[in-house]
Formats: structure tokens, sequence, C-alpha cells
């Protein structure tokens, strides 16, 4: 089949206001459910061990934070991160557990003529999934997560979610959190599940390993403040970025698992100028997917950014109602509760033990893994295009130039251009898979290629 793919390079971050910090002294009501975070005695919270948890918005709770940069997000400053994150961190490495990955300039351009989707590199930025990475959910089902909260629309967010019964993950950004104490408070209160999405929303494969430790670091500390210690188990990478490198030192240094999706609708770009999409064009992808085959379920990436992104997903909301999918949370869809552990017990040091045990051998847990989804049953990276990104007409791509390089890949951070290639995997279900080669050749090359928004 012909498909031409139209892939977005930008830079996601969102175009926060400034508001003043708040001071509350609410105190969150802990009405949240046990299956987004790590259990309280999992080795993990020694990392983030306080023997109190001050009210959210109180100046001990800010005080327990890094400082607010109203000018503009910024990762705290890796001189001063938590001695246990730093120990965590530097035992990881030592086991030989965090590859030498090089930094990338922006997400998925790799020094050297590195091949980003080589499964020692596996970038997701460009659409390779790992072995490990959470993104579909099974058949029938539609995880509903949304991105980049809190923002001042969670609150008309919760408010639909809440007239319509229905739960979902919110992947938050810490700085967002500062930015907007009452809106976080409502999230708190809701009863949805929590996840962190790094602390300033930068592409965690531009950063040093330490910039990483100290963006996923602080995102699960606040969500861990404002808890009464729960610390999350879940985590999505900003735009989609994430390496084997990243992947390593979000799973050995703090348990978590990372989730993808395995739709897009670029909801994020609706206030852009141009947008690179309308709320036309997501109702008609929207269309597509939830009254196309069921197998395997929708993740679609949706984010809490803007009137638009939200509207675009309360206009769909009847269509996955009466198409008959089956909504639930994202991170009750991907738990693989009782599977997952880095440590074999409740005082062992924050190690690989156990970590791959998605099978049944090695160190077994009190509790059964549920189902696991096709995320965590393959054992090799595999690149996933978005059907959401696929159009009708296009072009053979050109002639494999391996070892070209890739870095005419154009787009500066919000810019958006298109590729257009021919392939001809046979879409299974919902998500299309290519193998690596064929990406290989659409990425080294083409001419023009910007990637997958995320
Ligand atoms: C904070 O978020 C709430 C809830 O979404 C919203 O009502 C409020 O206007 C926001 N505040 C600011 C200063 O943006
Ligand atoms: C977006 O803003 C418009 C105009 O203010 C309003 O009518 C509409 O209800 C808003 N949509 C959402 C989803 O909040
Ligand atoms: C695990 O599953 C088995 C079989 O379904 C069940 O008998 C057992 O009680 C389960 N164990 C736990 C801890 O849930
Ligand atoms: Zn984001």
């Amino acid at each position: 089949m012909l498909a031409a793919v139209t892939l977005l390079l930008l830079h996601l971050l969102p175009a926060h206001g400034h508001s003043p910090k708040h001071n509350h002294d609410h105190i969150a009501r802990n009405a949240l459910p046990g299956t987004w975070y790590q259990p309280r005695d999992h080795a993990v919270g020694a990392l983030f061990a306080r023997d109190d948890f001050p009210a959210v918005g109180s100046a001990a709770w800010t005080a327990s934070l890094p400082p607010f940069t109203p000018d503009g997000s910024q990762t705290p400053d890796v001189t001063k991160l938590p001695q246990a994150w730093v120990d965590a961190y530097t035992a990881a490495k030592a086991a030989g557990n965090i590859p030498d990955i090089p930094q990338t300039t922006t997400g998925g351009q790799y020094p050297n003529g590195l091949n980003a989707v080589s499964p020692d590199i596996c970038s997701s930025y460009v659409g390779c999934r790992g072995p490990e990475d959470h993104f579909n959910v099974p058949d029938g089902t539609l995880a509903l997560n949304f991105d980049d909260g809190p923002t001042e629309l969670t609150g008309q967010l919760l408010d639909f979610l809440k007239t319509n019964n229905e739960i979902a993950t919110h992947f938050v950004i810490g700085y967002s959190i500062q930015q907007n104490v009452s809106a976080w408070e409502l999230l708190l209160n809701s009863g949805h599940d929590l996840a962190a999405h790094t602390w300033s929303h930068h592409q965690l494969t531009t950063q040093s390993d330490m910039e990483v430790v100290s963006e996923l670091g602080w995102s699960m500390n606040i969500i861990y403040l404002s808890t009464g210690g729960r610390v999350p188990r879940f985590w999505r990478p900003p735009t989609g970025d994430a390496d084997n490198r990243i992947r390593a030192i979000a799973k050995y240094v703090f348990g978590m698992e990372m989730i993808v999706w395995n739709q897009d609708t670029e909801d994020w770009s609706l206030t852009e100028t141009p947008p690179p999409t309308t709320t036309d064009v997501i109702a008609g992808q929207m269309n597509t997917w939830l009254n196309g085959p069921k197998s395997p379920g929708l993740m679609i990436l949706e984010h809490e950014l803007s009137n638009l992104s939200i509207g675009a997903f309360m206009a769909a909301y009847p269509l996955m109602k009466s198409a008959g999918w089956n909504l639930q949370s994202a991170a009750r869809l991907v738990n693989t509760d009782g599977a997952y552990r880095n440590a074999p017990g409740p005082t062992g040091a924050v190690t690989a033990a156990g970590l791959l045990d998605f099978k049944g051998s090695g160190p077994s847990d009190t509790t059964n893994s549920t189902g696991n989804t096709a995320s965590s049953g393959s054992a090799s990276a595999s690149v996933v295009q978005p059907t959401g990104s696929v159009s009708g007409t296009g072009s053979k791509p050109a002639s494999t130039g391996a070892g070209s390089s890739a870095s005419s890949t154009n787009g500066s951070p919000g810019s958006a251009s298109s590729v257009s290639s021919s392939s001809s995997p046979a879409p299974t279900g919902g998500a299309m898979r290519l193998d690596i080669a064929w990406f290989n050749a659409l990425i080294l090359g083409a001419g023009a290629v910007t990637y997958v928004l995320l």
C-alpha cells in the first residue's frame, strides 16, 4: 500500500501563562486509587523518604521543591539533587544498567551517524518502541490520558469527565503544578491517576544523565509530596523523546515504566499559528480510529493544554461510547501489577532484580500479572507509525542511504514539514508496525524528514 508519512518536528514546551505562585493551605484528600503508583514499601520509596507531608501549596511544600522559574522552565540544578538519587544513579551506572548513548541535539538526531532506530538506541521520538514500552492496550479498550497538566483547563476537563463518570491518567509537569496549584488540587481530589511528565518538559535525549535524573526525580517528588507518599509508577517522555539511555534511567533509578501511545491527533498544536492541524482534521481522524478495528485498543495521545485540545476530546467522546469502546484510565490498562519490581524486597537496593519477569521466571512477587498487553510481550524493538499520520499519496522512499547524515531533518522547534514515502507493511489493527529497515530507509534516505511530534 501507499502511504505518506507526515512527520512533524516540534518543540512542545507548552505556552504557559505566568501565574503568580499560590500559597494554599489545603491538604489533598488523597482519595487516589492504587494502581498508578508504586507500593509505599517499594524500594524506590527510599529515594523520596520524608517523615511528613506538608500541605500542598504551603510554604514547607514549596521549600521542598526546586525554585519556581517564572521566566521559563528550567531543569532543576543538578548540583542540588538529593544524595539518594545520585547514589541510585551511580549504582545503576556502575552495574552497567545505563547505556552510553550520546546526547542528541534535538530528538532523533544522533551524532556520528548513529542510527536512531537501531535496537541499541531505539529512539521513541522517531517511532521506535522498546520491548517494555507501553503503547498498545487490550482489544476493545480506549485509554483515557491527558498530557501537560495541570493547566487552567484542567477544571473544565475534570468536570466533563466527572459528568460522564470517567477516570483518566494525567501525565503532569512539575513546573505546571507550581504555576497553578489550584488546578493541581483539583487533580489531587479527582480520584484520577497521576503519572510523571518531567519537571520542565525538555526533550530528555538532549540532556545529560544527571539532568534526566533531575527531570524525572523532581516530577516524581512533587507527586510524592502531594499525595502522602505515592511514588508514580508510570511516566511519559515530553515530545515522546526517549531512547534506551533515558528508558534505563527511568527504570533502574526510579522504577518507572514508560507509556507512549499508538495514535496521535497532534491536538497540542491547535493553538499554533498557523495550526498544523485543525479540529476538523482531528474529528476526521477520530472518526476513522473509533469506527475502525478494535484490535489493538486505542491509546490516543491527548493534551489538557487548551480549550481546543480538550474540546477535540469532548467532541469525540460521544462516538467513543456509541462505537462500543471500553474507556479506562491508561494507567489501569497497562497495569502489569506484580510483574514489575525494581528490588527483591522493600529494603533492597534499587536494582534490576525481577524487572524482566513479565513471564514469571525469576524472583516472584505477591501479586499476579494481569494479561500483559502487546507492549510488554515482544522481545525486540519495533517501530510504530501512527496511522493518524498516514495519508493516501506518496512516493517511494529514496534508496537507503545508510551512513548518510540524517541531519537534513528539518524543523526548528515548532516548525513542521512533511515527507512522503511509500511503504508496504500491512496495517494490523489500529497501529501499523514498520520494520526497522523500512523506517531506517525513510529516515536516512528521505531528504526532508521531520518527525513525529509527540
Ligand atoms: C488554574 O487552574 C484552574 C482550574 O483549571 C483555573 O480555574 C484557573 O483559572 C487557573 N489559574 C490561572 C491563574 O491560570
Ligand atoms: C472554548 O471557548 C469557547 C469560547 O469561549 C467556549 O464557547 C467553549 O465552550 C470552550 N470550549 C471548551 C471545551 O471549554
Ligand atoms: C494468583 O492467581 C491464582 C490463579 O488465578 C490465584 O489462585 C491466586 O490467589 C492469585 N494470587 C494473588 C496473590 O492474587
Ligand atoms: Zn507533553
